[in-house]
């Protein structure tokens, strides 16, 4: 597997509880290195975007609202087979089925306000990547 590029976002319930070097300790500890991360308070519009694939869901407004009730912090997470080490790393969706040891049950309080987001694919990758970076801010 070759060295590949994820997308994270630690989200505003983390950032709210000061937590943005906990979780970035933990994405270390997991082999991905940061290269290239900012902080920034999303637009309902870029939200509205970046979720677009959930906007016929239920609880797409809620989670528009979550995203952005406070700041993130966007990142580039490069590894070898980086998409599916940070998603093991994250743990589920749910931090109740999430294992022991993943951001996600050390960290989250609940479904909606679960801390952290990774890339699913290297398609979304590439897509959820270039809507927060250019590639001069990416350094490896
Ligand atoms: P993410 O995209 O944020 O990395 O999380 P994921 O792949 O584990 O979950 P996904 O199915 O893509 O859902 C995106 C985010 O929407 C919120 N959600 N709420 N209330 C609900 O039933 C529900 N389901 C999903 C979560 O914040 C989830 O991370
Ligand atoms: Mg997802």
């Amino acid at each position: 597997m070759a060295v590949q590029r994820t997308f994270s976002i630690i989200k505003p319930d983390a950032t709210r509880r000061n937590l943005t070097g906990a979780v970035n300790a933990t994405i270390e500890q997991a082999g991905l290195r940061i290269v290239a991360q900012k902080r920034v308070l999303m637009t309902r519009a870029q939200a509205e975007t970046f979720y677009g694939v959930h906007k016929e869901r239920p609880f797409f407004g809620e989670l528009v609202d979550q995203m952005t009730a406070g700041p993130v912090v966007v990142q580039v997470l490069e590894a070898e087979d980086a998409i599916a080490r940070y998603r093991a790393v994250m743990g589920a969706t749910n931090p109740e089925k999430a294992d022991a040891g993943t951001i996600r049950k050390l960290f989250a309080l609940n479904m909606g306000e679960n801390t952290v987001h990774g890339s699913d694919a290297p398609e979304t990758a590439a897509i959820e990547i270039a809507q927060w970076f250019s590639e001069n801010e990416i350094v490896g």
